[in-house]
Order: C-alpha cells, then structure tokens, then sequence
C-alpha cells in the first residue's frame, strides 16, 4: 500500500489523480492534499476524501474533523517530504511548484511529475535535488510519458531523435492576423483535451509545447537539436522516439490523462485503468505536420532559450506565466502574449542560475518586464 500526497488536488490533474488513488484502494492510500485558492472546493474534497494531512495558502475558515490542516509553502514542502509519503503527484501549476518538487526530491520521494514549469525553471537544481535524495521523477504530462515508455525499448546511444507531438491547439488553421482579437474564452477551447485554463492557453499559443522541448531535454538529457515537434491534430499518439535503424517507437491511447497519471504511480507496473480502449479504425485520419514557427514564434524561442541556457528558460516562462494572467485579466491582447515574452528576453542579461534565489530573481524580472511592456503598449 503506497501513501500518496497530491499538491495541487483542486486542479484538473489533482482531481484526475485522485480519480486514480480511488480506483486502487488496494494499492494507494490517499495521505495528503494541497491547495491554494479554492477553498470551497478543498474543503468539499476534505469531507468526501478525508485525507490524514492537508494544507493551504491561508488558514481555512472551518476545520474538517480527522484532517491534519496546515498553511502556507513551509508546510507545503513539509507535506511533500513527510516520511510517510511514498508518491507525490506534483498537480500544482506554475513555478509555484518548483520549492515542493526540490523539498519531495531530497527526501528521496517518487515524484510523479505534471507541473512542467518546475523542469523548465529547475534544471540543475532538480538534478543535484536527485542525486542528493535518490528519489525518482516520473511524468505526468502525456508527452513526456510517451517518450518515457518509447525510450524502454532501445538503448541510450540507439536514439536518434524525440519527436513531441502537438494537437496544434484551437488556432492550428487560422492566419496570424486573425489571432489578434482571440478573447479568453476561445483560448482555452481546446480541441482534444480537457485540461486546466493557463495550460489550454499555452496550448492555442504553442507556449506550451515550447515549455515540453525544454522539458523533454531536462528530463531525458538530451540536446534541443534532437528534439523535434510534428502537429499532430488528434492527439492519439503522444509522441515518439526515432532509433538509428529507422524504427519510431510510438506511444497510442485515448486522451485521458488518468492514463500517464496512474502510470506514473505504478510504474514499472501497468494495472488495469479507467480509460477506455483505443479503437484505432475509429480514427482513420491520423495527420502530422511541421509546425509554423513563423505563425507561432513561440516554439522558435523556446529552442533559442534552451540553446542560451543560464537564465533564458526561467524568463521564458515567468514572462509567459506573467503575461497570461493580463491576457486573462483582459489587459493584453492574444499575439501580445509571445509579444511579451520576446520583450522581456530581449532586455534580460542573461546568466547562469547558480541556485533558488537566483531563479526565483529571474523569474521576478521576467513579471516585471512583462508589464513594463504592458504600460508601453496602454499608453501608445
Ligand atoms: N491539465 C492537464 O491535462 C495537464 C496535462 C499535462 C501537464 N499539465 C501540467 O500540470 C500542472 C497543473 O495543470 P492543471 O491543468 O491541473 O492546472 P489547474 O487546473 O489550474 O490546477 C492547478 C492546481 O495548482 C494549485 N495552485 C495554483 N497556484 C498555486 C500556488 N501558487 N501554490 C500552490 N498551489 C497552487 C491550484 O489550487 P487552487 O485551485 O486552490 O487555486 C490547483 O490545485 C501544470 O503545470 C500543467 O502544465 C496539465
């Protein structure tokens, strides 16, 4: 029986794991939960789930008899290296999640990984967290768990390439210049998955898949060159890896994530899960693309920042974090947003990230520029 800890439950990953932890009573045992703004909807998931701990941003209003409630990233990170936790699914989004991740890492925990931003921003801080703890990290997000599952099949030095697909988000068809008045609610419709709104957003604008190749390359060790996107509109397979011979090992399933959640959990073992089987003959059309790097500039920079490397990927993504919430808050517009994002790593001076507060300035710098950028654009 396995304890498991989700940081980050009131999301659309934590909800899908805890789907998963309740599908397997005889394996896992829901220990832990974390949240940060829904209040009503923790304390509904205390009552119904009753974990033995459970924290948030700021004390909560009511107690919940027989839950251990505690507040704040201390006690977010004590949760994550609590020596009763076997596996911590890390559901909590943005670089919010990189200090739980260092903390579950050190304490030498099985940490089954969506949040990407950690990966992007962390680099060699979650390696050495490794190395020092002996834990191990196992994806979540479906690409990263396809490339996982293809690379069982061949050794290190026969690999050729990772190819990441990408349904190419809402917008795959449209012409840059009908992208300008994108409103917020067409933004995170997205066409094959349901998933939580910043990264549906990072999907329409490709942000996204710029942040799995540098994900890809922290995860798998492998260099920017050799890791390719295809569009790939019916996200049926989840990505593959090219060998030397000229195999591709693929990796096929129905888009849900409870799937690379639960294997996550289990890994080296599959169990049976709730998603429904794959039928392929109902899906006759299976399409891949290059992507256009020029209608979304996004993915280009991505490659650019992991080429520069030092502080490049943390801006990447503090300024895309930084600029999806004004494009939410209806304060830039959709193009803006990778508008921004380019700004702030024009004026960044770049460097290396020695530890956690460099990171942590970088990131902050990142937001900055980004509304500096915001205020140019409102007076003109
Ligand atoms: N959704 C997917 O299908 C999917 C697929 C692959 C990878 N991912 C990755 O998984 C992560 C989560 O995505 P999601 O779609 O599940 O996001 P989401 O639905 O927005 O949920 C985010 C979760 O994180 C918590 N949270 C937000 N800010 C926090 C902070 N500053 N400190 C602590 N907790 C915080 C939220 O708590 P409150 O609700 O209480 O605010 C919520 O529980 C992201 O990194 C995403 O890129 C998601």
């Amino acid at each position: 029986m396995k304890n498991v800890a989700i940081l980050g439950s009131t999301g659309s990953i934590g909800r899908q794991a805890l789907d998963v932890v309740q599908a397997h009573p005889d394996r896992f045992r829901l220990y832990g939960v974390s949240a940060h703004s829904s209040e009503d909807a923790f304390l509904a998931l205390l009552r119904a789930a009753q974990p033995r701990r459970a924290v948030f941003s700021r004390p909560l209003l009511e107690p919940v008899p027989g839950v251990e409630l505690s507040f704040g990233v201390r006690a977010l990170c004590d949760l994550a290296a609590d020596p009763q936790v076997d596996v911590v699914v890390l559901a909590i989004s943005g670089i919010a999640a990189l200090t739980p991740l260092l903390s579950a890492l050190k304490a030498g925990k099985r940490v089954a990984i969506a949040n990407k931003e950690s990966l992007v921003c962390g680099g060699d801080l979650v390696q050495e967290a490794l190395r020092q703890g002996g834990g191990e990290l196992l994806p979540v997000d479906s690409e990263q768990s396809a490339i996982f599952q293809c690379l069982q099949n061949g050794r290190r030095d026969e690999v050729e390439k990772l190819i990441l697909t990408a349904s190419g988000g809402p917008f795959f068809r449209r012409p840059r210049e009908a992208l300008k008045d994108i409103t917020p609610a067409e933004a995170v419709k997205h066409p094959t998955w349901s998933m939580g709104r910043k990264i549906s957003l990072d999907s329409a604008t490709l942000m996204n898949k710029g942040l799995e190749v540098i994900e890809a390359a922290r995860l798998f060790d492998f260099p920017g060159e050799r890791i390719e996107v295809l569009i790939h509109p019916q996200s049926v397979v989840h990505s593959m890896v090219a060998y030397r011979d000229g195999t591709v090992m693929a990796n096929l399933s129905a888009a849900d994530m409870r799937l690379p959640i639960q294997y996550a959990m289990t890994w080296p073992d599959r169990i049976p899960s709730p998603t429904r089987p794959l039928n392929l003959w109902e899906q006759p059309d299976l399409a891949f693309y290059q992507p256009d790097m020029d209608r979304f500039p996004a993915l280009r920079m991505a490659y650019d920042c992991l080429k520069a490397g030092g502080g490049c990927p943390v801006v990447y993504n503090g300024a895309n974090e930084r600029a999806a919430e004004l494009f939410f808050d209806g304060r830039l517009g959709f193009l803006e947003i990778e508008e921004s994002v380019s700004y702030a790593l024009d004026r960044f001076q770049n460097r290396p990230m020695g530890d956690l507060e460099d990171i942590l300035l970088a990131d902050g710098e990142a937001r900055r520029l980004v509304v500096e950028f915001q205020n140019t654009r409102s007076k003109a």
